[in-house]
């Protein structure tokens, strides 16, 4: 049945009943003799079942109807066509496939346009790749970011890209998964136009007409010769790509997909990409990655700030313009924020401008930030003062003064003092008490942490720490800082190092108990790198500054308990004054200006000697041992926090690892990797470890209720779609 535009029944919608739940549509629609086929699934048009099975019977409605002479295929809303529904990878994959679909769409005798607005991602462009012909409206991108899902493209983005636009245009693309602009992609060939009609439909529709009167011949990109290429580009790709990777195998299985379109047929290599993207669709990594993109989104989802609005932020003070104080004036400067930073004298002052001219010098040469947005930031949006009552106008207040509680406090009530009502007052305190802290104010409603990690214009985690008191406008002010100064927030609760830290802390603990028991800070450096971090733990050590760790310890002495063991290398190695790279020694050693060392000899003799006064037969442990060991202190300690409440939920815990701390995302942070290993194979690990340390392997009760009871801690995520910890603890 064909329908015309104006009818009562304007459009024709294929509705198709599945085997499970799945919404969306396309429609199609008659204008003249261009049938529109509009791609409906909202919020991104993903390609789930009920879509591939309406293109379908679209397409096969078009070849039929005489009266359309070319198609055009649009996306309803924001975008063009996402890609694939993520969701469905979980299940087995039910016909028709995607690339069925697209080779049904590009054997189709008659033109088939693509209209893209918005972006065309990973199945989305490979449906317009599919097409005759490919139209772009301005602003639009389009790319295969497949591979941060630990896949490859699975519907031809492999072959027809090459053929489209060469080797090196596809060896860039989708190994990297980075989209481009519709102007990049004109040239490189992937689009044939980019219209000046904003409207993607109207941009269709012009290109199909001149398709239309000018006859064009159809241009199937499967039916493209691929360019000749040296095969020595794919070598250097794939070694350069594994450097990067770190373990991830999906950018080196882009690689090696794209080469097959290099060696074989088009038939032959979409088979072979169909296979691999089959096996990766069901690897661990693709789940911890489709785990880290479902999370990400999920960390602003929490119900005590669902649909309460944030305070207004549009000047913020920094207190301190130290390391930290300097680099979160950076950070709120360049994403537009006007800032006021306190410090306590003219030549403080001086310092903190200088850290901040040069972390603004070092993003101008970056290409992040232009010399006149460098210039107003000077010029306008920064005010240097020694006097707290230049805060009497901002929005929001971030104390980094020095951790001290007592200092803390006297600055709390001095911002209580001078601070406009309503203004938030934050501090970025790594381990004390924010209840204390607040408690000081007479608005310990308006009170909240903000942790910020080093270097803080850089790193991307923003631990959002709710106190006892906080308002939830508050929180959701909170949230929108990190918005506005592109970090990645999670919701913390208050303890000793939140979530972070905290659990640092006791992995870091484990390290050095696997150092005086059986290994070295080197080996376990290793073990740590080949697992995927970029660091070991005691290069990060080097990095940070021994003395950090060691005045935290020596401040800690008088109430540590005595059943735990404590280690003395690092002190003795602190004594001796090497803090690391800033000394030129620590548990390596650097070269002048070196960031990279070579380890320090001297590192083991300091720990033989503590061995020998201990009394301690060192033995030997294999690496998975180690790692085991390592891993089984990290998700105990997370599970802890998880049952307290510190965070929501599990993955809380694992965007923090991930974007703070350097765990591999592939991996998809502690939990995630907890559960791929199996949990009662962690927990056996901490009761074996218990019985050399029962004071610092206690298990988790959470982890051990979950055990019993034959949960995961995806499932307690799952349970959370009213994203409620305390209800999920109660079921676990
Ligand atoms: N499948 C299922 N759900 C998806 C999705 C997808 N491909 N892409 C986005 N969503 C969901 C998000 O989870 C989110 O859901 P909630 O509102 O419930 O949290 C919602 O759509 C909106 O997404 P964003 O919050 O990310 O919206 P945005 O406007 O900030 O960004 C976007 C939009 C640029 C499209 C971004 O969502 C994105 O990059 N999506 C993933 C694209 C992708 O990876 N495509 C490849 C898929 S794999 C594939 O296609 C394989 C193949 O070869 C066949
Ligand atoms: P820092 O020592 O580099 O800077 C502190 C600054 O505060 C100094 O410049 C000092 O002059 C100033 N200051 C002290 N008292 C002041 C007062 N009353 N009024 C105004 N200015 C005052 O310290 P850093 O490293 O920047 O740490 C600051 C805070 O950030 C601490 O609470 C720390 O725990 C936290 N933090 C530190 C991280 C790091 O990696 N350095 C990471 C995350 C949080």
């Amino acid at each position: 049945m064909i329908v015309r535009r104006g009818s009562a029944l304007c459009l024709r919608e294929f509705r198709v009943s599945s085997s499970f739940k799945s919404s969306g549509r396309v429609s199609y629609e008659l204008r003249g003799d261009i049938a529109v086929m509009t791609v409906s699934n909202a919020p991104v048009n993903a390609l789930s079942l009920a879509i591939r099975q309406d293109l379908t019977a679209c397409i096969k409605q078009f070849e039929e109807d005489d009266a359309a002479k070319a198609a055009v295929i649009v996306g309803e809303g924001k975008v063009f066509i996402a890609g694939a529904d993520i969701r469905e990878f979980k299940r087995p994959a039910t016909e028709p496939h995607l690339p069925d679909v697209i080779d049904q769409i590009e054997s189709c005798s008659k033109p088939v346009i693509a209209a893209i607005h918005g972006v065309a991602l990973g199945g989305g462009l490979e449906v317009a790749l599919g097409c005759h012909f490919r139209v772009g409206v301005p602003g639009a991108k389009v790319g295969l970011p497949e591979v941060h899902l630990g896949i490859i493209p699975g519907a031809g983005g492999t072959q027809r890209l090459p053929r489209l636009a060469g080797f090196e245009k596809a060896l860039e693309m989708i190994p990297s998964g980075a989209p481009i602009g519709v102007e990049a992609a004109k040239t490189a060939g992937i689009l044939d136009e980019v219209s000046e009609e904003a409207d993607a439909v109207a941009a269709g529709l012009a290109f199909a007409r001149s398709v239309i009167d000018n006859g064009t011949a159809l241009r199937r990109s499967s039916e493209i010769a691929v360019p000749a290429v040296d095969p020595k580009v794919f070598a250097d790709a794939k070694a350069a790509v594994t450097r990067r990777a770190r373990g991830q195998r999906s950018p080196v299985a882009c690689v090696e997909a794209i080469e097959i379109a290099s060696q074989t047929s088009f038939a032959d290599g979409m088979a072979k990409e169909r296979e691999m993207f089959m096996e990766l669709k069901t690897s661990a990594q693709h789940r911890a990655l489709a785990h880290a993109f479902f999370s990400d989104r999920a960390l602003s989802k929490l119900p005590e700030i669902e649909g309460i609005a944030a305070r207004q932020l549009k000047s913020i003070g920094v207190i301190g313009g130290g390391t930290m104080g300097a680099g979160i004036a950076t950070g709120a400067l360049m994403n537009g924020l006007s800032v006021t930073l306190i410090e306590r004298d003219d030549d403080a002052l001086g310092r903190a401008k200088a850290t901040i001219a040069k972390n603004t010098g070092g993003a101008v040469k970056k290409g992040k930030l232009s010399a006149e947005q460098e210039q107003r930031i000077f010029e306008e949006a920064l005010v240097l003062s020694t006097d707290y009552a230049s805060l009497s106008d901002v929005d929001l207040v971030v104390e980094a003064v020095f951790e001290d509680i007592e200092v803390k406090k006297q600055v709390f009530e001095k911002l209580d003092e001078v601070c406009k009502d309503g203004a938030v007052l934050a501090t970025n305190t790594s381990y004390l008490d924010v209840n204390a802290i607040a408690a000081v104010t007479k608005r310990p409603q308006d009170v909240i942490g903000l942790h910020f990690f080093s270097p803080a214009h850089i790193m991307k985690l923003l631990e959002v720490v709710v106190a006892d008191k906080t308002a939830p406008d508050v929180i959701a002010t909170g949230f929108q800082l990190g918005k506005i100064m592109r970090k990645v927030a999670v919701r913390a609760g208050v303890c000793d190092g939140f979530i972070g830290n905290r659990i640092l802390a006791t992995y870091r603990a484990a390290a050095d108990a696997i150092v005086v028991d059986a290994s070295s800070p080197f080996e376990v450096d290793e073990v740590m790198l080949e697992f995927g971090f970029p660091m070991g733990p005691y290069a990060v050590s080097d990095l940070a500054g021994l003395d950090i760790g060691w005045a935290t310890r020596k401040r800690k002495a008088p109430t540590r308990d005595p059943h735990e063991r404590y280690f003395t290398f690092a002190d003795r190695m602190c004594e001796q004054g090497w803090f690391g790279q800033k000394t030129g020694k620590g548990y390596y050693v650097y070269e002048e200006g070196a960031r990279k060392g070579v380890p320090n000899p001297a590192v083991l003799e300091i720990v033989t000697e503590e061995r020998k006064e201990k009394q301690i037969n060192a033995k030997k442990l294999e690496k998975t041992q180690i790692l085991a060991r390592y891993m089984a202190a990290m998700v105990n300690e997370a599970a802890k926090v998880v049952e307290e409440g510190i965070a929501l939920r599990p993955l809380d815990v694992d965007m923090t690892l991930i974007y703070g701390y350097g765990f591999p995302r592939w991996r998809g942070g502690p939990m995630q990797y907890a559960d791929e290993v199996g949990l009662e194979t962690i927990l056996n690990n901490i009761k074996e470890n218990a019985k050399e340390d029962a004071y610092f392997w206690q298990p988790a009760k959470l982890l051990e209720q979950l055990v019993a009871t034959g949960r995961t801690f995806a499932d307690l995520n799952a349970a959370q779609g009213n994203n409620s910890a305390t209800k999920a603890h109660e079921s676990a």
